[in-house]
């Protein structure tokens, strides 16, 4: 079904709804169960900017591996309970609110069916923006309509395409991270921030503007409204764990969050907005 010039719903029995953007600019896919932007690839380099598992679980009964999960409202484990990691928002069916192309892209507007849940029971509106055109941008706002103010985490935990995790460096960042490998141990980001292992660091960080420099090419990413940048490579013992990532899996993939790690409290009538920008 064809929702504007650019944009197409693909709808197969059994699998996730999948929305196909084409327009002058780029190409990218979204797929409507989680919210979830699979693929970008702009038509300035034909280069695919996002990875994606090839053994991602498609059929809507768990959480898409690759591409931009949206994780609210909490970012990894919550805290007290045992009650899904990264939140139940990249598990929910969203719809289509807003279709528009212009010359600039095509601009897309989604919301959840509901965003009450078990551990969260504030009373938020909450919409996904995805921008493509020439650079892919993902808002996620969320907005207090209840009479209480509510916190929340959450993040847009992309994972990015590259050629070789060994020899692929993150520019852009500084100062102290948690390990989360060794138990939230605090380390010095190292002057040239490269890739040896597992890495889980949680870079309390307000820059915004970083760069993944790969073998051919990079990656620009700019952030607002995050309270840190989570970097997030599984190495290969995990990678060999998970059923929905092959072995090797790790050597092509990074994840840069954006991320709510503190959480963010809203009073009534409050907003916030978390974005991410992919050049
Ligand atoms: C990262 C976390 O954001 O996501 C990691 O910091 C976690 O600890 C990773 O392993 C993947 O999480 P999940 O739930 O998608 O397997």
């Amino acid at each position: 079904m064809q929702l504007s010039e650019s944009v197409a719903l693909l709808s197969a029995s059994n699998q996730v709804d999948i929305l196909v953007v084409e327009n002058d600019l780029a190409e990218a896919r979204i797929s409507l169960y989680g919210g979830h932007t699979l693929s970008y690839k702009p038509k300035r380099d034909h280069r695919e900017r996002l990875w994606e598992s090839q053994d991602a679980v498609l059929d809507g009964t768990k959480a898409i591996r690759g591409g931009i999960p949206v994780c609210w409202p909490w970012f990894g484990d919550h805290p007290s309970k045992n009650w899904p990691a990264h939140g139940y928002m990249r598990t929910q069916q969203w719809h289509v609110v807003e279709c528009v192309d212009s010359e600039t892209g095509s601009v897309i507007k989604l919301k959840p069916e509901f965003s009450v849940g078990p551990g969260f029971d504030g009373n938020a509106d909450l919409t996904l923006t995805v921008s493509v055109g020439n650079e892919l941008s993902v808002q996620l706002t969320t907005k207090n309509v209840g009479a209480q103010s509510f916190e929340f985490g959450g993040a847009l935990h992309s994972y990015f395409n590259i050629e070789d995790i060994s020899q692929t460096q993150l520019h852009g960042l500084t100062g102290d991270f948690l390990d989360k490998t060794e138990n939230y141990a605090r380390k010095v980001t190292p002057e040239a921030y490269r890739f040896h292992g597992e890495t889980d660091n949680i870079h309390l960080s307000t820059e915004s503007v970083l760069t993944i420099r790969t073998p051919g090419f990079s990656i620009d990413i700019e952030s607002l409204g995050q309270d840190s940048i989570v970097v997030w490579n599984p190495w290969i013992e995990k990678s060999q764990s998970m059923t929905d990532m092959p072995d090797y899996g790790y050597q092509f993939m990074l994840c840069v969050e954006s991320a709510i790690t503190q959480g963010v409290t809203l009073a009534v009538n409050e907003q916030h907005t978390l974005t991410q920008v992919i050049k």
